[in-house]
């Protein structure tokens, strides 16, 4: 399994995080993780764990609720950061509208500006959409960049209309699982198998029956296995296709 969305450098595993990231090491299920970041800070430590973890790979970018707090000069550095080993894109960027604490217009700029450093770069992008769906979908295709809507929560008339115009995946975590997505469910159901992708979102979103506890990439297998059972293949085969599908977004991983 790879986990392409986990946010190792979250406080939430500040005590045990050697312990996890050595069980990973070693472990046979997991493949690799794609660690996304949401600050420039955050961006360097993700970096670092890349740098410590052979199975690590890091995305660098801005969180839309991060937008508010980035310093002059922070284009340079994120540009410069890309270029660090085992950085194969750029994430998580875009908007927020749910919690919106950042000024709309800022969150805009901010995500417009990381599209063309990753447009510049031909890095692929990670992004974040809450509750935003129509000035998102308008942004990324007006970019002309590829990428990934982490935790998608979008329709199907979204997810087409991203597939018609762009080179645009989906990927899908935990909340699979929770009872009360059906809507999910839904549209997985509809994705089709070569534009989908797997995550954790971890500390975030723990996958039924494990919910309340801290999440990790461990968890992710009750992840697959539902997607797994809503789209009617196997295990071995959504682990086969999600694989295949990570290694042509993400083109850099393979080169690290
Ligand atoms: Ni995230």
């Amino acid at each position: 399994m790879i986990d392409t969305h986990a946010h190792y450098t979250d406080s939430r595993f500040r005590e045990d995080i050697a312990d996890i990231l050595s069980r990973i090491d070693s472990s046979d299920e997991i493949e690799y993780v794609i660690e996304a970041s949401t600050s420039i800070e955050d961006s360097i430590n993700a970096i670092e764990l890349a740098k410590n973890n052979k199975k690590l790979f890091a995305l660098v970018g801005i969180h839309p609720s991060d937008a508010d707090e980035i310093k002059v000069g922070w284009e340079d550095e994120l540009r410069s950061l890309a270029g660090y080993d085992k950085v194969v894109g750029i994430g998580e960027i875009g908007l927020d509208y749910y919690y919106d604490d950042v000024d709309r217009d800022i969150q805009k700029d901010v995500l417009k500006k990381q599209l063309s450093i990753a447009a510049e770069l031909e890095l692929p992008v990670v992004i974040h959409d809450r509750e935003a769906h129509k000035d998102v979908i308008d942004i990324c295709l007006e970019s002309g960049v590829r990428g990934v809507f982490h935790c998608y929560s979008g329709s199907i008339e979204s997810a087409k209309q991203l597939m018609s115009k762009g080179d645009w995946y989906f990927s899908f975590n935990g909340v699979v699982t929770f009872k009360n997505a059906s809507k999910v469910r839904e549209v997985v159901e509809f994705i089709p198998l070569d534009r989908l992708l797997i995550e954790t979102d971890c500390p975030y979103l723990t996958p039924v029956p494990y919910r309340g506890k801290r999440n990790d990439s461990f968890l992710m297998r009750e992840t697959f296995k539902a997607i797994a059972e809503i789209k009617g293949i196997s295990f071995e085969e959504l682990e086969r296709i999600t694989r295949q599908n990570t290694l042509r977004l993400f083109t850099r991983m393979e080169t690290f």
